[in-house]
């Protein structure tokens, strides 16, 4: 078995620092239950010091969830550890996560102090938030551009005064996937009880290294990563946990596993996107609109032959209902036969060969190619191969609501007559008599399309045959007649030798 990579999750802490993604308490709970549903960790629910707000936060998410660990963050600073203490009073597993800046830039230009006071500072808060939980993570606030032997040493002291993680976040973005690996290997053989504690990573995303950062942490024996949904935070953001946790997944030499439910990622994402009003660019890795959707026809006809061909992760395993062929210009035969088949119009050779050229003119023109253009585009073939022509149709109503329909199926013309619920009802029923397609009817729309007593209707049908849709459109002015006729249109979509005829 494959050791456990803990998924601390951040994106109400670092994640809500970015400007205009601020969430009340409500919604923090709102993302706190969903985080707890997709199986994070460790929470890291706020900065309580910070604001009135973010405390009752913490404290409110501390007594909404019950599985993973809550953690509030704190400076090294004695009041801010208490503040962080009395927000997780409620918590059921309470996490103080507590720390100071180890880089020279940090140690001269904004803490203005020795080293040695920083390792003080740091052990002096360790102990402090030890006083109140267990549970204490040590951060090494711009570890990524610190001397590695001090970060040794403090990282020594902060396990000493009884840290049982430690962070060594590349709080500005700065590493390259080796630099930040080789942090993480120094600290295990140079750290003389580097075994007491699990090493976490936390990346940000300044160079785009965030997610290959963090993986190179874990692949030189970090145990937990600090993410966010959407890799949402300051600046150019955080790690982003989708992409770490199928990173983990695609590739089975990463001797790690997680206990996220992949299939909740999807839903996950937008949730995060919707509530902090902060869009997911169409080309992001794992929850992007255009993650699993192909648009080139070379794709489009490999993906079609063979889903693995262009996409390495099932869209399913993330809570993608299924990949998309997208319509465009660049779109080539496969995927427009694909629609097709999809609407039940099923063609080949010259036919086909004709529809894509008129196909192509559209595109260059339209941008959002639907069902409505595609049938659009063939209805003079679906013309020629009308196998079913309604002939005739009569109802009666003197108590019993009675149809009789007269078909022409092929060079047959058939009868039947059925009793129904109103008149639409008895006239279907005699039709399926007639033709027992094996379909459900889904959706049934009538629409007025002039006022007055000459109104016409007009009738849009979907019917399902074998989870594929089949769709029907008629217009008359009277409603009976344009419903039969819908219905017989959408039957004739459905490939003939589909058909069940008497
Ligand atoms: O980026 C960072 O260094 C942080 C710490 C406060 C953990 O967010
Ligand atoms: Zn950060």
């Amino acid at each position: 078995m494959s050791e456990k990579l803990w998924i601390f999750d951040t994106t109400l802490r670092d994640g809500e620092q970015v400007p205009g993604c601020q969430l009340n308490t409500q919604e923090k709970i709102i993302v706190a239950k969903a985080l707890e549903e997709l199986g994070v960790d460790i929470i890291e629910a706020g900065f309580p010091i910070s604001s009135p707000g973010d405390f009752n936060s913490v404290m409110e998410i501390s007594k909404a969830v019950s599985n993973p660990i809550i953690c509030a963050l704190s400076r090294a600073v004695e009041k801010d550890i208490e503040v962080a203490a009395a927000s997780l009073r409620y918590a059921k597993k309470g996490r103080i996560h507590t720390g100071i800046g180890v880089s020279p830039y940090h140690i001269q230009y904004k803490l203005r102090t020795t080293p040695e006071d920083i390792i003080e500072r740091a052990v002096k808060a360790v102990k402090y938030a030890k006083s109140f939980v267990e549970d204490v993570e040590f951060y090494a606030e711009d570890a990524g551009r610190a001397e590695h032997e001090f970060l040794a040493k403090i990282v020594e002291q902060a396990i000493k005064a009884g840290a049982t993680v430690i962070n060594i976040p590349d709080t500005t973005g700065y590493c390259l996937p080796e630099q930040y690996a080789a942090m993480v290997r120094f600290l295990k053989e140079n750290v003389s009880n580097i075994d007491k504690a699990i090493i976490s990573t936390h990346c940000h995303n300044d160079l785009g290294m965030a997610t290959a950062n963090t993986i190179a942490g874990v692949q030189h024996g970090a145990r937990q990563v600090e993410v966010t949904i959407n890799g949402i935070g300051e600046r150019a953001g955080n790690t982003s946990m989708e992409e770490v946790v199928m990173a983990i997944k695609c590739h089975h030499d990463i001797p790690v596993h997680t206990n996220i439910n992949t299939t909740k990622i999807y839903e996950t994402s937008r949730l995060i996107s919707k509530l902090m009003n902060m869009p997911v660019q169409p080309n992001k890795a794992i929850v992007g609109r255009n993650a699993f959707a192909h648009s080139s026809g070379i794709h489009q006809d490999g993906v079609l032959k063979h889903r693995e061909n262009y996409e390495i992760i099932d869209p399913k395993e993330v809570g993608v209902h299924e990949s998309s062929i997208v319509l465009t210009a660049r779109s080539g035969r496969a995927a427009l036969k694909h629609h097709l088949d999809a609407l039940g119009v099923e063609l080949a050779g010259e036919e086909l060969k004709e529809v894509y050229e008129s196909f192509l003119t559209l595109a260059d023109s339209k941008r959002d190619i639907g069902p409505k253009d595609l049938l659009a585009l063939v209805g003079k073939y679906i013309e020629d191969s009308s196998f079913i022509e309604l002939v005739k149709v009569r109802y009666e109503s003197n108590g019993l609501i009675k149809a009789e329909v007269e078909l022409k199926v092929g060079d047959n013309f058939r009868k039947a007559s059925s009793e129904g619920n109103g008149p639409v009802d008895a006239v279907l029923k005699a039709i399926e008599k007639i033709v027992k397609p094996q379909i459900v009817l889904e959706e049934f729309l009538i629409q007025a399309i002039t006022a007055g007593s000459d109104d016409v209707c007009k009738v849009h049908m979907r019917l399902m045959q074998e989870e594929k849709p089949y769709y029907g459109f008629a217009s008359d002015t009277d409603i009976v007649q344009a419903s039969a006729q819908a219905f017989v249109d959408a039957l004739n979509k459905i490939p003939v030798n589909k058909k069940v005829l008497l």
